[in-house]
């Protein structure tokens, strides 16, 4: 079953990526303390001890997450569309293998290796057209109990205006729509697309393909004006941006054989 917002595969998607990759790779190795880098904890803390381990990198970009799962013993494949980011991934991490393949069709080559003890998807499911055929070829390369973790922007909070209403000061942010499936358009890196999808979305398509959600997080945002400063160092207007997440952490797992 197509997604709602299916418009064809994902070509046009990977043009944008490999035009903007550079760009995002420069934001990627410069933004050590923000907001960015939330979540990366979570796929290391899930998949600990990560020594031994099998695990396929879904929409890998450049390729730092898994250099960062293999540098804690992990064997890692990674794959992506983008042929600017496999070109980067390649280059900078020469003893892992990376594989090209528009996801929107599934996991190409890296399908071939079946047994996958995990997966991680860091801030790539919300750019692929269609999980469709992705999560059929998951649930096959993943081994029986493996786990898929991903990360994503909230569907509910992300990109939805920060509000302090100069009357009454309530604060909020402005959702202007959640159930509906949308194309959103992210500007930042030079502009691409987004899926926005509901989380109960994401949630019935894993367990669709037998894959039952085993995990959730809502870190509170850290506030982007409020630089190393600390929590009791904020203003109001920061305490209160912190209490509504802007990115989501999901976990599935595939039923444990028999
Ligand atoms: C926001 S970046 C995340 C990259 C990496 N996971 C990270 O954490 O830095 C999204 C990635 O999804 C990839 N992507 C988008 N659409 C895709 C598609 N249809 N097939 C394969 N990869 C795709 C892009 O090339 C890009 O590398």
């Amino acid at each position: 079953m197509k997604d709602a917002t299916y418009d064809g595969p994902g070509s046009q998607d990977l043009t944008t990526w490999d035009r903007i990759a550079d760009r995002y790779i420069e934001l990627a190795d410069h933004r050590a303390t923000s907001s960015f880098h939330h979540l990366t904890d979570f796929f290391h803390e899930r998949l600990r001890p990560l020594s031994g381990k099998s695990v396929l990198d879904v929409g890998c970009g450049h390729g730092w997450l898994a250099h960062s799962l293999a540098d804690q013993g992990a064997e890692v494949t990674g794959v992506d569309g983008s042929e600017s980011m496999i070109t980067q991934a390649r280059s900078r991490y020469p003893n892992l293998t990376f594989h090209t393949a528009d996801l929107v069709g599934g996991l190409g080559p890296a399908r071939a290796v079946a047994g996958y003890d995990a997966m991680v998807a860091r801030f790539s499911l919300q750019c692929i057209a269609d999980l469709d055929g992705l999560l059929r070829d998951v649930i096959v390369a993943l081994r029986p109990g493996g786990l898929f973790l991903a990360s994503m922007p909230h569907p509910a909070f992300y990109m939805r205006e920060r509000v302090e209403d100069p009357v009454t000061k309530e604060r909020y942010r402005k959702v202007t729509g959640y159930l509906e499936h949308e194309i959103r358009i992210l500007p930042d890196f030079g502009g691409h697309r987004y899926f926005h999808r509901p989380v109960s979305w994401y949630i019935k398509s894993f367990a669709r393909h037998g894959m039952h959600l085993d995990d959730m997080r809502e870190p509170p945002q850290h506030p982007d004006t409020a630089g190393n400063r600390k929590r009791d160092e904020w203003t109001d207007f920061e305490k209160w941006w912190s209490t509504i997440p802007v990115f989501l952490g999901l976990g599935f797992r595939k039923a444990a054989a028999g």
